[in-house]
């Protein structure tokens, strides 16, 4: 008979569902990489070049060895052995940038770390680092904006590997365009932007003989363990790595960079502990950036507004020695119907440090170009841009040649022109009014990749009536704590209060990486298999305990439900909690295992897997004072099922938030004399704030695709990011006929 009696619980999936980490947050419990201290703990803080091309000539570290409390000053003839990394099969061993730090002498970007001062102290350590006096043999830096492709092979070896120059090809788009009737030709230019999470970088190394810990903010926990396994020549399990909570990383934390093993060396050479955090300022050099990007956009069409050819080319700026891949074309093939397509991809070195993802990297900036560029080519014709994108909708992926697994951008753009009233735009430049202020409205389709990386779970059941689910994936701050909850919660009918979630951690199943908006999709798989393991488990011992309810019984004739065991043939009302199961078996728990299989980089896809969505856009311009402000934003995503709308709200509307930035305000200039990022302050990179933004209107369609998983979850975290930038250049130029195709829009642009 029960002993305890849980209250009857619903599946929370679908639900608003507050953070299960938000208490802990919020009281100060929650503990990032900088709040875990160590006994013996010594502080690091890097020197960074002061030039951006050359070689040092001398380092003299005499005066900052001599300081009280300083432990070492580290360079390239004491920091000991450092190996390169190389990816693995698959998608293993990603690095942004794979040099070693301090490998050899010269500088190929401003900020590139030539020392470390290790001291009792940060402040100790910091006035030892600015104490270290560098010689340089300097160059002229190449920081140049203008970007001409360099004599690259047709297939060149990228971060993610092998790419060929030639992205996608269909028809023949060059001639089409020569005989297109109506034609477009521009084009589009975005900037190096610098992920700003609150959270800077940091990591704390630690060794016990040939074990290596790092608490380290990261989106990848797994991936940092092996890169680090290799620098360090070690096994993978000599190396663990722990990341409970992110303040946030927008893709700058997704893969390793060189300060970890910096940190990792110094330990290794003092037999301390070492953390290192970065200052703000040196967020802007060593730690990625989203590329410089210079994109022509080719379309032709027919005047009834048929879409005959669509070129995209696109150039972006890399660094000397890495080759992030900046994939502007990826949405391209798929997102409209064209017979005839290319697009091509070239790149242009310079002295920057190794430009990463940035989120949406690649599409973002590429939608940008070509949603411009269908409005600009909209405007052309003299067609509503809804009605052209609808003109134009594919029936199947048209660069895969495969049928989309679930598409309803046609319903975004319906729920979308609705909520915000479309239906009233004049599109004559300049001609709505209201308050005295001329409107803007604008519009631009998104879309983004779903798939799934290779994720494992653990889901246990206690005797107490809790349960634990563990996997090594982390929580940057979107909602990853609640998510694994609320499936493990789904299935075993434990309320969330009562579930605790393990991740972060390398000693975890392998979980994936949170980047790409995959997490999510990701882990479904795992974790629910892990908790019907867990419960197939239970079956038995319930069936093969003495004295158990269901003693005579086979497992095939119970079931389980809300956290209760029964007899099927006798319904849910009879049942057994599984606390009063386990304990009668004098058992502390039962464990399952489960695993996801992943589809992402599948050379064979049977679909076309991708989110999309819309976003329609109203600016403000008071022409007297040249003030120009977003006012009103809808955006209407078609993302399958979303687990948590309340986050999924919140993620969107971060996106959005990102987008006015990315529009308005956000890029990072190199100072052409010395390489320097200028603005390499939070006073300085202006960043979109509270008082940028209006109102967010964001609505989900709720189209379960099956194929991501069995709950038709995709992703969330980027796609809301995806054309934002292009509606608000759309509205922009509605409002004020200007059309900027260099991002970020200048109010110096906008004065006639
Ligand atoms: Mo996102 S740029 O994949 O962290």
């Amino acid at each position: 008979m029960p002993t305890t009696q849980e209250p009857p619980t619903v599946s929370p999936i679908g639900r608003d569902t507050p953070r299960v980490d938000g208490p802990r947050k919020v009281s100060g419990q929650a503990q990032y990489t900088a709040d875990f201290h160590f006994p013996g703990m010594l502080y690091a803080v890097p020197v960074g070049a002061t030039i951006a091309c050359g070689r040092i000539v001398e380092l003299d570290t005499t005066a900052a060895e001599k300081m009280p409390g300083v432990r070492a000053i580290f360079h390239r003839g004491n920091i000991g052995k450092i190996f390169r990394s190389t990816p693995g099969q698959g998608f293993e061993g990603i690095c942004e940038e794979r040099r070693p730090p301090f490998e050899d002498d010269i500088v190929r970007y401003y900020g590139q770390y030539i020392a470390l001062a290790v001291a009792d102290t940060f402040e100790t350590a910091k006035a030892a680092a600015d104490a270290v006096r560098a010689t340089y043999a300097e160059e002229k830096p190449n920081v140049e904006t203008h970007l001409e492709a360099d004599d690259d092979p047709d297939v060149v070896m990228t971060t993610f590997g092998p790419r060929h120059r030639l992205d996608s090809q269909r028809g023949d788009a060059e001639a089409a365009f020569a005989s297109a009737p109506v034609k477009l030709d521009q084009t589009y230019v975005t900037p190096s932007e610098t992920h700003n999470p609150l959270e800077p970088h940091a990591t704390t190394a630690m060794w016990d003989g040939p074990m290596l810990t790092l608490y380290e903010s990261s989106q990848g926990v797994v991936n940092l363990r092996s890169v680090l396994a290799q620098m360090f020549g070690l096994p993978n399990e000599n190396v663990r790595v722990i990341t409970k909570f992110v303040g946030s990383g927008f893709g700058s934390k997704l893969w390793p960079w060189t300060l970890s093993p910096l940190a990792a060396a110094a330990a290794r050479q003092l037999g301390r502990p070492v953390r290192l955090v970065l200052p703000r300022k040196m967020m802007f050099h060593s730690v990625g950036h989203r590329p410089r990007t210079q994109q022509r956009v080719r379309i032709g069409a027919t005047p009834e507004g048929k879409l005959v050819s669509l070129q995209h080319d696109y150039i972006y700026q890399r660094s000397m020695l890495d080759a992030h891949h900046e994939d502007c074309g990826e949405a391209t093939p798929f997102q409209y119907s064209v017979p005839n397509l290319r697009v091509t991809f070239g790149r242009a070195k310079r002295n920057i440090g190794a430009g990463a993802d940035m989120r949406g990297p690649g599409a973002i900036p590429g939608m940008y170009a070509t949603e411009s560029a269908m409005n600009e080519m909209a405007h052309q014709l003299n067609i509503d841009p809804v009605k052209f994108r609808i003109m134009n909708e594919p029936k199947i992926d048209e660069g895969l040649g495969l049928p989309f697994s679930s598409r309803h951008l046609l319903e975004c753009f319906q729920l979308g022109t609705e909520k915000f009233g479309w239906s009233a735009r004049n599109p004559v430049v300049g001609s709505m009014k209201r308050d005295g202020l001329t409107l803007g409205w604008g519009m631009a389709g998104c879309a983004w990749i779903a798939a799934r990386f290779a994720a494992a779970a653990t889901v246990q059941l206690r005797h107490d009536g809790t349960a634990r689910v563990a996997c090594a994936t982390q929580d940057i701050g979107t909602g990853t704590y609640t998510n694994l909850a609320q499936l493990a919660s789904h299935k075993t009918g434990v309320p969330l209060d009562k579930i605790e979630v393990a991740l972060g951690d390398t000693s975890l199943p392998e979980g994936p990486v949170s980047g790409g908006s995959l997490a999510t999709a990701s882990i479904v798989p795992a974790v629910l298999a892990a908790a019907d393991n867990a419960i197939a488990s239970l079956m038995t011992i319930a069936t093969a305990t003495p004295g158990s309810p269901f003693e005579n019984r086979k497992p095939d004739d119970l079931a389980f439900e809300e956290g209760r065991v029964f007899v099927k043939a006798d319904g849910g009302a009879k049942g057994v909690p599984f606390a009063d199961l386990l304990k009668r078996a004098n058992l502390g728990l039962v464990s399952g295992s489960g695993k996801s299989e992943p589809t992402f980089g599948n050379p064979k896809p049977k679909f076309s897997t991708h989110s999309f969505g819309c976003h329609f856009v109203e600016v403000t311009w008071q022409p007297e004072i040249a003030r120009l402000r977003v006012s009103r934003v809808v955006t209407v995503i078609d993302a399958g099922r979303i687990l948590n709308p309340l986050a999924g709200r919140n993620q969107i509307e971060g996106a959005v938030v990102m987008g006015i930035g990315m529009a308005l305000l956000e890029h990072t200039s190199y100072d052409p004399q010395n390489g320097a990022p200028i603005n390499s302050s939070l006073a300085d990179y202006i960043v979109a704030v509270n008082a940028d933004v209006p109102p967010i209107d964001v609505h989900f369609l709720d189209f379960p695709d099956k194929e991501i998983n069995e709950l038709g979850a995709r992703g969330i975290g980027e796609i809301g990011l995806a054309g934002i930038a292009a509606a608000i250049t759309d509205a922009v130029h509605h409002a004020t006929g200007v059309r900027v195709r260099e991002l970020p829009v200048k109010i110096e642009s906008l004065l006639a």
